[in-house]
């Protein structure tokens, strides 16, 4: 266990019944101890890519992002706008534009035309008009099923062969993906998006009073950061988990704001040395009660 005291505040919803990694779950042996340890937000979401994981498709990862106290966004489990590019178009975006102004500023910045960009955008209705405009454009579009974490750490890495996220996904996730760009230097922009009017009311009761302000990822995910991405499915970045007999072979990114540095773990795991995972249930504090107007 680690020495911590770690609160998550981006975890697995605020409404569904998760038995742990729920926000505002404590964590670590600082915390069940009562010992002095560093206090930390956690920002984890364990399987980022439901979907892609039932389906064996690419870029399913399970995701975490560490930070001190009170430096992440408690971002409500509502939309956010995104664009985000790699360190190369570092300061050339603005949300606030159209897509078309951001891919002349891109391709200005990469030294190259707008033609030659790959934008990734989640399939989804509310994209089409997106995606129509991309197309005008004249840049090329790789849509995915699901998965914007692992496709705004894919604009940061030439080898992707993607130079931008465009389009709306899920706003924990905007915070995750901010926490690795900073570690790697990229660009995120994002724009809380509400489904309905109880989503904006819950956002106000989490403390968001400017609906329409962007975001930049060192306002989502503050002071320094660090990030750490394992790969389910195959992916662009890493391989998914492998197994074999007794054992799984799997392969990680760990990384941090304060050095940029960048690690990349390849891992055999033997099932039968593992210690027993007794000590999850040790930890879990009592879930609180959830609040009948959370519900
Ligand atoms: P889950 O892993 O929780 O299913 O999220 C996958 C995801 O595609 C995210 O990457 C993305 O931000 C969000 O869902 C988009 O939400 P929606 O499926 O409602 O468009």
């Amino acid at each position: 266990v680690l020495d911590i005291d770690g609160t998550v505040v981006i975890g697995e919803g605020e409404r569904d019944e998760a038995p742990m990694l729920y926000i505002g779950e404590q964590v670590g042996a600082g915390w069940r101890e009562g010992q002095s340890a560093p206090k930390v937000d956690i920002a984890v979401d364990p399987l980022e890519g439901t979907n892609l994981c039932a389906t064996g498709a690419p870029d399913s990862i399970a995701v975490i992002a560490v930070a001190d106290d009170g430096q992440f966004l408690n971002a409500p489990d509502t939309y956010m706008k995104k664009l985000a590019v790699g360190p190369e178009a570092k300061g050339a975006i603005d949300i606030r534009r159209s897509p078309t102004w951001n891919l002349s500023a891109i391709a200005e910045a990469k030294r190259c035309d707008v033609e030659d960009l790959t934008v990734i955008i989640l399939e989804r209705d509310r994209h089409n008009a997106l995606i129509d405009e991309v197309r005008k454009a004249g840049a090329r579009i790789r849509l995915i099923g699901d998965g914007d974490v692992a496709a705004a750490i894919a604009t940061t890495n030439a080898k992707t062969g993607i130079d931008v996220l465009m389009g709306t996904g899920g706003a924990p996730e905007g915070v995750l993906a901010a926490a690795a760009l900073r570690c790697v230097g990229g660009e995120l922009q994002g724009v809380l998006q509400y489904r309905s009017e109880d989503e904006r009311l819950r956002a106000e009761r989490m403390g968001i009073k400017d609906h329409e302000r962007v975001y930049r990822a060192d306002e989502l995910a503050q002071g320094q950061v660090m990030f750490a991405a394992t790969g389910v499915t195959e992916g662009s970045l890493l391989r998914g988990v492998h197994f074999f007999g007794g054992g799984a072979t799997t392969h990680s990114v760990v990384m941090r704001s304060k050095s940029g540095t960048v690690r990349f773990i390849e891992a055999q795991h033997h099932f039968d040395r593992k210690p027993d995972y007794d000590w999850m249930t040790w930890v879990r504090p009592q879930r609180p009660a959830s609040k009948s107007s959370d519900k």
